[in-house]
């Protein structure tokens, strides 16, 4: 994770959506393409796209209240079992129409690309029944063909017991399984399916039966694990063979050598433990000296971290989990691509990768995880196109 290429006066040669050719720029083969060459010249520093792989893009209002309430010291347990929290967001998607959820989203997911992620996961989860869930992948669907972004859906249909069934949570986790997991797979509305495995959401259990039920219908698994307290969930991740274990910030020593030996990428959201007003965060040097793969994402949500910029998000991991630069760099590249399971052809600079470019207007690489809450990212390119500014996104 250490080790990242840097090239200085370099050239990138595009063909169509994928990278040609990356190198010195006296070296670059431009004789080599009978097609007129558009040259762009660049000053600054040229990353992969950014790979947000974890966020709750599709939400209806922030929620100011639970964060004041924060503020005075309630925790977020106890707001949630309140009736706040997730609930909170459920009841305003559930009462929300699709094309009112397009439109907040699509200013969402405007504003994390112009921080420069040029692909992004976006988890359901705020309907918690079958049309509620549907009707958010359906934004994100649609989005993805509106928008110069990749979108990566997955369903987090078991994000929270829905009121209706408190009294009977064996019956939803059922209905997960059996209803909305098989809608959401006939449809191919997600890639992956997640589960908000912790104290008081879904036991280890109950995560195991529903990551089995997704992967029966072809999704893989996700799962938010050992957030706020361990309980085995990295461990469950990684014997499921999951894409990731997220958030992390309780995982247990046996969870650290879980996610060293196996191929679960270890996916740590610092600032949301910021949010949450948290002074702890996840393990992160101890994974990464452990030999697991770690990647940073925003978990861009109203509850945790209402937060679009990556580059924020790579400072956080500096100052925070203590990361070097190189392996913050990594964490929002290759390691996020792999945390969706799309390692192959994405999050590096590199002949055969999807034409996904950020520029950082900086001198020195290292400063796009140094100058923390700046807009630093200048340009976008996604499958080797200009990206319009926020503005021209927007409208
Ligand atoms: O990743 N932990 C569960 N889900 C989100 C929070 C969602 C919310 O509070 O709305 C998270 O932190
Ligand atoms: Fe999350």
């Amino acid at each position: 994770m250490a080790e990242v290429e840097v090239l200085r006066d370099a050239a990138v040669l595009i063909d169509g959506n994928r990278i040609a050719w990356v190198g010195p720029r006296r070296e670059a083969p431009v004789g080599a393409h009978a097609a007129p060459l558009h040259v762009v010249e660049i000053t600054g520093v040229l990353l992969p796209g950014l790979i947000d792989c974890h966020t709750h893009a599709v939400f209806g209002s922030p929620r100011l209240d639970d964060h004041e309430r924060r503020a005075l010291g309630v925790e977020y347990k106890a707001i949630a079992a309140a009736g706040g929290g997730i609930l909170q967001s459920v009841r305003d998607v559930r009462s929300r129409s699709e094309a009112e959820l397009e439109s907040l989203s699509r200013a969402r997911i405007a504003m994390l690309l112009a921080h420069g992620a040029t692909t992004i996961e976006v988890k359901s989860g705020y309907g918690l029944e079958l049309e509620a869930e549907l009707k958010q992948l359906r934004v994100i669907k649609r989005l993805s063909g509106a928008l110069p972004v990749t979108l990566i859906p997955t369903f987090l249909g078991a994000h929270e017991v829905p009121p209706e069934y408190r009294d009977n949570r064996a019956a939803y986790v059922q209905l997960v399984c059996e209803e909305m997991i098989p809608a959401v797979a006939r449809e191919g509305l997600a890639l992956s399916c997640d589960v908000f495995c912790e104290p008081g959401v879904f036991t280890v259990p109950e995560a195991r039966t529903i990551l089995t039920a997704a992967r029966r219908h072809g999704l893989a698994g996700k799962l938010h694990a050992d957030e706020l307290e361990g309980s085995g969930g990295a461990e469950l991740a990684v014997e499921l063979g999951a894409l990731s274990a997220d958030h992390l910030a309780g995982v247990s020593d046996a969870g650290v050598r879980a996610l060293a030996a196996g191929s679960t990428i270890a996916v740590l959201l610092p600032a949301t433990m910021i949010f949450l007003g948290k002074r702890t965060q996840a393990p992160a040097r101890r994974l990464i000296e452990a030999g697991a793969a770690v990647a940073l994402a925003t978990d861009y949500n109203p509850g945790t971290s209402p937060t679009a910029s990556l580059p924020l998000v790579m400072a956080l991991g500096v100052s925070q989990l203590g990361m070097r630069h190189a392996e913050v760099v990594t964490a929002v590249t290759i390691n996020a691509a792999a945390a969706l399971g799309l390692a192959a052809d994405r999050g590096q600079i590199a002949p055969g990768c999807v034409a996904d470019l950020v520029v950082a207007g900086v001198d020195d690489w290292r400063e796009v995880a140094y100058w923390i809450g700046a807009d630093i990212v200048s340009a976008v390119w996604t499958a080797g196109s200009a990206c319009p500014s926020l503005r021209g996104l927007l409208s």
